[in-house]
């Protein structure tokens, strides 16, 4: 049996589950790959720090010179997470002529051109399947499985906290706080869960995704982002109402030549198979010109889940048969270029509730304000006075219309003297 010496860069939640599974399951690995599988030397930041797993003092370390400059180690998996020194560490990995593999999709979605363009020059393998949907294969089911289609839309439940919290407040009625701080106890929040809740790490993963599935270049900055803070129990009832849930959506779209790409929370069809996706699990909805409908479901955060495709990875390194010094990468992700849409472009249904006076007169103002910008209503409910004597809550569901049109009547409604406040907006995917 061949012997492979590999680095762990970070012993967090995602490198304690590859560690576990490295042992746990180190007969199947060396069967499947040809290779015993040795984790040499495993980088952290603080060697006293209590473990969930343990490993023998002698392979850890908090030089990286320790795995930079032995050459017998032939793998690097960075499960550190962050820009920098990750992104200098994998560079310098690649420099030696060391494979890489990450879980890390900041890096990816922000400054992945780099990377991708140096294991390409130095003819290394780079691989990322964790990035996406943790335990999901999306990436290779995209990158192999699918390459025979023309991609049109694609729809992901990406964030497992997100997806967690709001299933906490839809079934158990947790507030928002207490259901993140428990994604966090579970191990699926990132370092700072900003990047969770207001939908960054969602956005990382679309660009990622969208730009295997579309063959294209995309700028991080050109998916729109909007995160799940505003969301409150209030519109999960009033959802439910209508039939719908509320889930934070990535979409991607083609639409006459032109991409679409969009996270936030979005109220779906309780009868889509997305809205039954909860907790920490993840799904990706893809319609493919030759697959039609197909749907990934499966864990998209936690230890063993990323850890499972983080060893996937190196098991594809070593099954590529490669010589593992010397391997042509071949550009997949800047194919061709797209055209990405601006958001007042995209055209949705909206979910709208308002708190207004308790007077006659009031709908009909906010009706000729949404008829003059073209949006036209699908639903009315109004509720009778909740908190206060002299304010109900109307809330309006519209038929498709542009974002800029909504945004002008919203302008003209929040200054009619009858309207206290708009509560909240929320975009409707029905999926037709
Ligand atoms: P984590 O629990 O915070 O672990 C990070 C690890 O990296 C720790 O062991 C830490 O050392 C080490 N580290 C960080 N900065 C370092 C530095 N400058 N030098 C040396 N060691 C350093 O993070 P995680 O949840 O495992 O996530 C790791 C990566 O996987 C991130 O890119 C994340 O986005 C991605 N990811 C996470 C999940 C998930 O479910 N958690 C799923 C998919 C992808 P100490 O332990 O000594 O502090
Ligand atoms: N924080 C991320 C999530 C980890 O909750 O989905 C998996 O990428």
């Amino acid at each position: 049996m061949k012997k492979v010496r590999i680095a762990l860069m970070g012993l967090g939640n995602v490198g304690a589950g590859v560690w576990t599974i490295l042992n746990s399951n180190k007969k199947e690995i060396m069967k499947r790959s040809g290779y015993e599988v040795e984790v040499a030397k495993i980088l952290v930041r603080d060697r006293n720090k209590h473990r969930d797993v343990e490993v023998p003092d002698e392979i850890v370390t908090t030089d990286f010179n320790d795995i930079l400059e032995d050459d017998s180690i032939k793998i690097v998996v960075e499960v550190m997470g962050g820009i920098n020194p990750a992104r200098e560490y994998m560079l310098k990995c690649m420099d030696r002529k060391k494979q890489i593999v990450t879980a890390n999709k900041m890096l990816l979605a922000t400054g992945g051109d780099e990377l991708f363009e140096k294991a390409d020059s130095k003819g290394v393998m780079f691989n990322y399947e964790a990035s996406v949907a943790g335990g999901i294969p999306i990436i290779n089911g995209i990158d192999e499985s699918l390459t025979a289609n023309k991609i049109e839309e694609l729809y992901g439940i990406v964030n497992g906290t997100t997806n967690y919290i709001l299933t906490k407040m839809q079934l158990e009625k947790l507030d928002f706080d207490v259901a993140l701080k428990q994604a966090q106890d579970m191990g699926y929040a990132e370092a700072d869960p900003t990047s969770d809740i207001e939908g960054f790490d969602a956005q990382y993963k679309l660009a990622i995704l969208s730009s295997l599935a579309f063959g294209t270049k995309i700028n991080v900055d050109n998916v729109y982002r909007e995160g799940i803070t505003k969301i409150k129990s209030v519109d999960i009832r009033y959802a439910k109402k209508f039939n719908m849930v509320i889930k934070l959506l990535a979409i991607a779209k083609e639409n006459e030549g032109k991409l679409e790409l969009k996270v936030h929370p979005t109220m779906i069809p309780e009868s889509h198979p997305l809205a039954n996706v909860y907790d920490s699990f993840n799904a990706i909805f893809i319609k493919g010109n030759a697959v039609g409908d197909l749907m990934f479901y499966g864990r998209g955060a936690g230890s063993l889940p990323t850890g499972s495709a983080v060893v996937s990875d190196i098991i594809a390194i070593l099954r590529s048969n490669m010589d593992i010094e010397n391997f042509n990468s071949v550009v997949k992700n800047n194919l061709w270029h797209r055209e990405i849409k601006n958001i007042k472009d995209c055209a949705s249904k909206f979910y709208i509730r308002l708190s207004v006076m308790d007077q006659s007169g009031v709908l009909g103002e906010i009706t000729t304000i949404l008829g003059k910008h073209n949006v036209s209503l699908r639903s009315v409910m109004q509720k009778g006075r909740e908190e206060s004597k002299d304010k109900v809550t109307i809330v309006l569901i519209t038929h498709k219309i542009e974002e800029a049109e909504i945004n002008s009547a919203i302008k003209e409604i929040v200054d009619l003297k009858s309207v206290m406040q708009i509560d909240n907006i929320i975009r409707i995917e029905d999926f037709k």
